[in-house]
């Protein structure tokens, strides 16, 4: 098996990383995927999701993996993980330097959350250059959108302007999500919601890149 790699990063911390990694992984794993999550932000956020999921068994944990690894070790564990799993998700900390460099280079595909705000679309470009200089296939996921609002659509406009694919999914402001990320659950996780709809979606999507190219 050689899986895909999705690394998922942004500068601006609370853009919804952390929330992308947990939700695309579900969303693989629905799609009966063997995945692998790595956390590599020293918040272990991810990681805490993860334990929860297990000692509370807020959902399935088979044909899901877990690790940590440092920032620079990260090309190790996901050669590995590739061996075994279909898909390898790796939540990164809210950084655009050096040290993110190793996580972009083993990347398939590069997702980049934007809280809908024009400061987390300036905090947009780093991320986008340094994918860019490792020729790096780049997506911009729109999360905590609020439907019919000018700022919405300025920021979805001017993302336009940034040169990188825009996933035609956005994730909704929605409190599931926040929930979910406390319960260990993923918010597409049990009876069908909207939110369930949207991480179907954006799964399909990313599959497609990445089938695709
Ligand atoms: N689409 C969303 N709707 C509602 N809350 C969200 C959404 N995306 C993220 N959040 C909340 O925003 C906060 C930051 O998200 P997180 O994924 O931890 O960001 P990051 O990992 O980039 O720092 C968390 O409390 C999370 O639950
Ligand atoms: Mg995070």
């Amino acid at each position: 098996m050689t899986g895909h790699v999705i690394t998922i990063a942004q500068q601006k911390g609370g853009s919804g990383k952390t929330t992308v990694s947990a939700n695309l992984a579900v969303g693989f794993l629905r799609q009966g995927q063997k995945v692998a999550i790595v956390d590599i932000d020293p918040q272990g956020s991810l990681g805490r999701w993860f334990m929860t999921r297990v000692d509370t068994q807020a959902g399935p944990v088979e044909n899901f993996e877990f690790a940590t690894s440092s920032a620079w070790g990260i090309t190790y564990e996901v050669r590995k993980l590739c061996d075994s799993h279909d898909i390898v998700i790796i939540d990164t900390p809210p950084k655009a330097d050096s040290d993110l460099r190793p996580a972009l280079r083993v990347a398939d595909l590069v997702v980049v959350p934007v809280s809908v705000s024009h400061v987390d679309l300036w905090a947009t470009e780093g991320v986008l250059d340094l994918a860019r200089r490792e020729g790096k296939e780049a997506m911009i996921v729109l999360n905590r959108a609020r439907k019919n609002t000018r700022l919405g659509s300025d920021v979805a406009q001017a993302a336009d302007k940034l040169l990188a694919r825009i996933a035609r999914t956005t994730l909704a402001n929605r409190v599931v999500y926040a929930e979910a990320l406390g319960q260990g659950r993923g918010a597409a996780e049990g009876r069908k919601t909207p939110a369930q709809a949207e991480v179907d979606a954006l799964t399909a999507e990313v599959a497609e890149v990445l089938a695709n190219g």
